[in-house]
């Protein structure tokens, strides 16, 4: 199979995908049970001829498991098997995953080249080993690999970078270390967010258009390039007038409420008091 490797793209799977996922797992010898409950956590590199590779997480509250990696075996040996097992690792780290464990029969040196590290089976928490891929799926002779995510430098290509609309008239991602949270905001134009204060040091960047913070005694105007610093607890409001609005907000301590997990960000941004439309 002829692949131009500058047309490859990498998506998240969606329900389309699974009779595909489940030839190419086949093809691979890997199992394919379970798939359904955790596809979308299911990564895909794609070519013009379809699917040529596969990359899936297991996420188990903190803890993550990384299963049915495979590539289409006229296309091994290009990177693409490597470059899937890097997005599987930065998704699991905005899953608030920190340890990512992996059962394998095949490829323990390709997993020792991507970072993770041999431990035994029995070393795995409880929530893996009662994982139908721990229990049934492979083998007992199966090697037993980790990953402490808080130990390495993480990388995020764009397509992980999903924009999540849980916050009314504005769209964002976060990603987080211990001390230091980056979100990227898309925000809607007639749009406020309430006077409200935090303990988070804030530092934004406009990226386009033009967005107004209203603190005490002055409103300030914050145009494309331009930054604005608040210190902790100082109350402001933030909104935008006819513009769509694109910005970059450093903070520390972390705002807990940008970096949960798909499944549990909802209602958590009140404490932010997102943006409504104005009247
Ligand atoms: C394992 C697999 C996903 C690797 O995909 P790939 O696209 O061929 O891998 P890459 O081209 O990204 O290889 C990256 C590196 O790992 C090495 N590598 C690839 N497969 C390997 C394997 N099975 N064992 C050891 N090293 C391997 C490559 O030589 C390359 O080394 P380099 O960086 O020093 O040049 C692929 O071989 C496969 O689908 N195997 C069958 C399914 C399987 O065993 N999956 C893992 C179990 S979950």
């Amino acid at each position: 199979m002829a692949v131009d490797m500058r047309e490859i793209t990498y998506t998240f799977a969606a329900l389309r995908d699974e009779n595909d996922i489940k030839q190419l797992l086949f093809k691979s010898q890997l199992p394919t049970d379970g798939i359904i409950s955790h596809l979308k956590d299911f990564i895909l590199a794609k070519s013009t001829g379809g699917i040529i590779g596969v990359v899936g997480l297991e996420a188990y509250d903190g803890i993550g498991l990384l299963r049915s990696l495979a590539v289409l075996p006229e296309v091994r040996g290009k990177g693409i098997g490597k470059e899937l097992c890097s997005r599987a690792i930065a998704h699991a780290h905005t899953q608030k995953i920190n340890e990512l464990f992996l059962l394998t029969t095949t490829a323990d040196s390709f997993f020792a080249k991507c970072g993770f590290h041999k431990i035994g089976r029995n070393l795995a928490p409880a929530p893996l080993q009662a994982s139908v891929e721990f229990k049934s799926l492979c083998p007992d002779s199966a090697v037993c690999m980790r990953m402490q995510l808080s130990e390495r430098a993480i990388y995020f290509p764009r397509e992980i970078l999903t924009l999540k609309s849980d916050v009314p008239g504005a769209k964002m991602w976060g990603i987080a270390l211990e001390k230091t949270l980056l979100t990227f905001f898309e925000v809607e134009p007639h749009c406020r967010f309430d006077r409200h204060n935090h303990e988070s040091e804030q530092i934004t960047m406009v990226l386009e258009g033009e967005l107004f913070f209203e603190l005490d005694d002055e409103t300030f105007s914050v145009k494309k390039g331009e930054v604005i610093a608040i210190p902790s607890n100082i109350s402001h409001a933030v909104f935008t007038r006819d513009k769509h609005v694109k910005a970059i907000d450093a903070w520390s301590p972390v705002m807990p409420q940008y970096v949960r997990p798909n499944h549990a960000l909802q209602a958590t941004l009140a404490t932010h008091r997102p943006c409504g439309k104005r009247a």
